[in-house]
């Protein structure tokens, strides 16, 4: 009682405080924990039983809002779109007048949401948030394989999805995307399209290039019958060029001469990685700690875990026997030039799960299957549990850990971001070429669930760093340049460790989160400034290619607790 009443006093004097400080930077979104908390495991809740749309893509945008979608050309969704919004597509397979939604804006905050309306198909699409905040949105299927579509977040609840008048130069439903140094986002592959090209277009002396440039390493790595190379991993090196895995390969592309600079070692084992074998990847977090604003440049390490062995997906898909799906991880230190592959097992199988960075610097790995592969049907015996894993665990053996369960199958075409309040957002699975309720085991699947990591316990309340403001004040950090942030600590010191990080938030689909990347930065200090508030100094990242511009999430973490993050423009 005497805590509640010391905390009850303090929050009443920050809030006190930053208006005396006419504080206003801080954009954070704050959530009501909930009052049972499992210690350790993390605690799941039903956000919404229904969205009335199965969530493919997720991406979160920088005013605390996600946008959610689907594809188009299978029917109605179970969201209506206001009246009078109905699409007309003659092209459509399968609804020529179509009155339901196949996107929608999810609030963070107050956990609602409105339909949008998304006119082509973005069925198995891919995206990347431009430095601005506009979602630059690529590809999908039948009338949308080549198309280009825009959304950019508003604050009065009018904005909506926009298609491009110009399109892709080839076929992109199965692509990938990066937003690169320079602003332009890198579309990779897709279906029978062993090529990439540039968003938006390259300029070849003040005239926009038609150009895409022809990949081998695509069409290597493509297995017949299977594929197994679609969905190709990309993580943009500190040095600016461009890691891509497929299948069991991987490949350093300089993309502005279309070179190849290196082909790393084989992953070892059977296993394949990507789709229809699906696995997960992430670059583990580029740690700048004691570098100041010089140019050095972190190493870069990549996960990736899961995926299929050889066979499965046909095994799946034409004999309907779900093979086990692969138990391994393997760590690739890219910046190593004589980088070697690490093998670890995880504690369970898994296939078409998503692999989030936390704001702790650990990894997530959450949703998907235990056998089979992605594909209609092509997945059973659901993962119910998601696995952390812990990079900077010495002992190997330590470094895994299985969370609490979810109720939900959460299978192919499912999907999970990271959200600003440090929690995960969960959504979709529909195995199914329609939406089918009752399809037996897994009906298609509307909901939406959060799953709050063990540092949401409110246990932990008295070291969570609470932000007031930044200065800047208008949130921007710049390459290079200190910035700080003043935080509240209910606790008398913070931890000399304490760390700032920025993530930038993921296109998330089929697995794979596209754009994640988290940066540790140097903090040279952490000073006193009120009672019981505290000032940190920070150093933005050295350059673009470190940390593309646009917009992050800035996490403040004490002892492995964050904060809420806010947004800041990295410029
Ligand atoms: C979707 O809509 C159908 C038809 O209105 C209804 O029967 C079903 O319960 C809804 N399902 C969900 C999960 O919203
Ligand atoms: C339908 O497809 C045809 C042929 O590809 C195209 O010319 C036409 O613009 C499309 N119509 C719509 C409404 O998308
Ligand atoms: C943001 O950038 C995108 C892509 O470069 C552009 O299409 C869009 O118009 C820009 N939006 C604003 C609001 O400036
Ligand atoms: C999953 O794979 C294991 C190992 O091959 C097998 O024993 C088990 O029957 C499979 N489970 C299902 C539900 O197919
Ligand atoms: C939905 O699933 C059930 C059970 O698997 C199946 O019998 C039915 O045909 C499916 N409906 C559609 C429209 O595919
Ligand atoms: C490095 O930081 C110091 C202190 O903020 C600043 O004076 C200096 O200009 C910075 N150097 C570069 C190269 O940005």
């Amino acid at each position: 009682m005497a805590f509640k009443n010391f905390s009850l006093f303090f929050s009443i004097f920050f809030l006190v405080v930053s208006i005396f400080v006419g504080s206003t930077s801080s954009n954070a979104v704050e959530i009501a924990l909930p009052s049972s908390f499992h210690p350790t495991g993390g605690h799941w809740v039903l956000l919404q039983p229904s969205v009335g749309v199965s969530a493919m893509h997720m991406q979160v945008m920088k005013n605390n809002k996600v946008i959610i979608f689907d594809r188009t050309d299978f029917g109605p969704s179970n969201l209506s779109l206001p009246r009078g919004n109905c699409r007309h597509d003659p092209n459509d397979t399968a609804l020529k007048v179509d009155c339901t939604a196949h996107s929608l804006l999810y609030d963070i905050a107050l956990n609602t949401f409105r339909p949008l309306t998304v006119q082509t198909d973005t069925w198995c699409s891919s995206g990347a948030v431009s430095p601005n905040g506009t979602l630059i949105q690529t590809g999908g299927y039948n009338d949308g394989i080549n198309k280009l579509r825009t959304f950019t977040p508003c604050d009065d609840d009018q904005c909506d999805w926009t298609e491009l008048p110009e399109t892709l130069t080839n076929k992109r439903w199965y692509a990938s995307n990066h937003i690169l140094p320079d602003a332009r986002i890198i579309v990779m592959g897709g279906r029978y399209s062993f090529t990439y090209e540039f968003v938006p277009k390259n300029l070849i002396n003040g005239k926009r290039s038609q150009q895409n440039y022809f990949m081998n390493f695509l069409k290597e790595t493509r297995d017949l019958q299977e594929e197994n190379n679609l969905y190709p991993f990309l993580h943009l090196l500190p040095d600016g060029n461009l890691f891509i895995f497929a299948n069991k390969r991987s490949i350093l592309l300089d993309y502005n001469t279309n070179r190849v600079l290196k082909e790393y070692p084989v992953i070892p084992g059977e296993d394949k990685r990507n789709y229809p074998s699906t696995g997960s990847s992430t670059l583990l977090p580029l740690v700048l700690t004691g570098f100041g604003n010089g140019t050095r440049l972190p190493d870069a390490e990549v996960l990736i875990c899961g995926g299929s062995p050889p066979g499965a997906f046909t095994m799946s898909d034409k004999h309907r026997v779900f093979l086990q799906a692969s138990r391994s991880c393997g760590r690739l230190k890219l910046t190593d030039p004589a980088a070697k592959w690490v093998m670890e097992e995880m504690p369970m199988p898994r296939v078409i799960s998503d692999m989030l960075i936390l704001p702790d610097g650990d990894i997530i790995m959450i949703n998907g299957a235990m056998n089979g592969t992605a594909g209609w049907e092509d997945a059973t015996n659901p993962a119910y549990n998601p696995i952390l894993y812990k990079p900077n665990e010495p002992e190997p053996g330590k470094r895994f850990e299985v969370l609490n369960p979810t109720k939900i199958p959460r299978m192919y075409h499912s999907a999970a971001v990271l959200l600003p309040d440090g929690r995960i957002l969960v959504g979709g699975s529909n195995p199914h070429t329609v939406y089918n309720f009752t399809a037996y085991p897994f009906p298609t699947e509307l909901s939406l669930e959060a799953f709050y990591p063990h540092y949401l316990n409110p246990e932990f309340s008295h070291l969570r760093p609470s932000v007031i403001y930044m200065d800047p004040k208008d949130n921007i950090v710049s390459y290079g340049q200190m910035f700080t942030v003043t935080f509240s600590l209910h606790v008398y010191r913070p931890d000399p460790g304490m760390s700032v990080s920025l993530i930038a938030p993921s296109f998330s689909t089929h697995s794979y989160a596209m754009n994640q990347r988290m940066l540790v930065l140097d903090v040279p200090h952490v000073e006193y400034y009120y009672p019981f508030s505290y000032r940190i100094t920070a150093y933005g990242p050295p350059s673009a290619t470190v940390a593309p511009p646009g917009f992050y999430m800035l996490f403040i973490v004490n002892r492995g607790i964050p904060s809420s993050a806010f947004w800041v423009q990295v410029k």
